[in-house]
């Protein structure tokens, strides 16, 4: 085996998927659900990998929880190009004379459904198939669930996924077209959450095992080894928008993974996004921020029930994966950013005139995200910023619709 998976509790260790499987995902001896993948690699071949082209993430197969290529799922995602967007290098010097070096990571050209969740259900599919997974399920609010949706239906896996009523019929349709069950929950993330959960329960189907899901992190950590591939080094800020927090936690687990080969690289500062219709994350921060971060600051934070947001995306009222995140943010010299809902539309016509892309809204979100860090002046001259923009427009039709009216 070329991996293990180490409790993050009691440190015990499982020795493959085949057995955290068996173990309905809990850790035998403590009960845990929360575990990471360590590998017995030798990442001084990751050099090799760093210097050479890659067409997807599979590109560091060494360095992911499969032991076998012949299982490999992959529609080309993972290996997308990080552009320099000089608009918006010439926006901070303008507005706020600062010198900045402003990288987009398009994850919206991911190959599979155009979001950044396609590296973690490419290797999902392909974990499945290695160890005879049959059936799956999974609450998402749309781009988890489309994705998984796609590469689970290439490798016959049957899918049941619970959405939110706020979903759009797009992202409904999108799911369906690959053959998949979806059942509209009446009612909020959280309520799609207790229903996959029940569904889970009732009929002994293996469900996501959430943000923290070490499937999800060890997918996504690869934009670790593409910051360096493609940037030669970490960017000193990433921005993302934030909902469940997958990102930032594989990214911390990334940094880590290779830190006894590269002690030199360290995480950016990490500015994640929300706005304001849905922003428990930036509520909680700012409340710990006035009080000076007591102790234990990390379990404290709001819960908005049914929010109400055109980013149905990025529709977590309940904060859950705070207290993880937030120790992260915080060691990364990082904060919880604010957006206004509303600008949202100027920001993507921007883009759109600039760039000639729609991207969806909760790429907005996360572009809207650097404005706001420049507003704060959190952005300082001769660093390099990372905006993680996670999707296209193409389930977020009327929102294109409206970036691209009068035209
Ligand atoms: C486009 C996009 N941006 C941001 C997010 C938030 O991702 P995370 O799980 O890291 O909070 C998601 C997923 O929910 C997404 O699809
Ligand atoms: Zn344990």
């Amino acid at each position: 085996m070329k991996y293990t998976l180490i409790c993050k509790k009691c440190g015990a260790v499982i020795p493959s998927f085949k057995e955290w499987f068996e173990e309905n995902q809990v850790c035998p001896k403590c009960g845990s659900n929360h575990a990471e993948v360590q590998y017995h690699a030798d990442y001084r071949q990751l050099e090799d990998l760093l210097a050479k082209d890659a067409d997807s993430f599979w590109h560091y197969f060494d360095y992911l929880p499969l032991e076998h290529k012949e299982n490999i799922v992959t529609c080309k995602e993972g290996a997308i190009p990080i552009e320099e967007w000089d608009f918006l290098e010439r926006y901070a010097k303008e507005k706020h004379n600062i010198d900045c070096r402003v990288m987009v990571y398009r994850n919206d050209l991911n190959g599979g459904t155009n979001t950044f969740k396609d590296v973690a259900a490419a290797l999902a599919a392909a974990i499945f198939k290695e160890n005879g997974i049959k059936e799956y399920c999974i609450a998402s609010t749309g781009n988890t669930a489309t994705a998984y949706s796609k590469y689970l239906s290439l490798v016959g896996i049957q899918f049941t996924v619970f959405v939110p009523d706020c979903v759009s019929q797009d992202t409904i349709e999108a799911i369906q077209s690959h053959g998949q069950k979806v059942v509209v929950c009446q009612g909020d993330y959280a309520f799609a959450k207790k229903q996959a959960a029940d569904f889970h329960h009732n009929h002994h189907v293996l469900i996501s095992a959430g943000n923290i899901d070490p499937i999800r992190v060890e997918a996504k950590k690869t934009m670790v080894f593409e910051f360096l591939r493609q940037l030669g080094k970490m960017p000193d800020v990433y921005i993302q928008a934030v909902s469940g927090g997958t990102g930032p936690i594989a990214l911390d687990k990334g940094v880590r993974e290779i830190r006894d080969f590269y002690p030199e690289i360290t995480l950016p500062q990490m500015y994640l996004v929300q706005q304001d219709t849905c922003d428990p994350m930036v509520q909680a921060w700012e409340t710990a921020q006035k009080k000076g971060f007591p102790e234990g600051y990390e379990k404290n934070y709001p819960v908005i029930p049914n929010p109400q947001t055109i980013v149905s995306i990025l529709s977590t009222g309940n904060p859950g994966m705070f207290p993880i995140i937030a120790p992260i943010v915080k060691k990364s010299n990082g904060t919880f950013l604010r957006v206004e809902e509303s600008k949202l539309i100027d920001w993507a016509k921007l883009v759109k005139k600039e760039k000639n892309v729609c991207l969806g809204p909760a790429s907005i979100v996360c572009l809207g995200g650097f404005f706001k860090a420049l507003e704060d002046n959190k952005i300082h001259n001769g660093q390099t910023i990372l905006i993680n923009t996670g999707e296209g427009a193409d389930r977020a039709r009327d929102f294109a619709a409206k970036v691209t009216e009068n035209e």
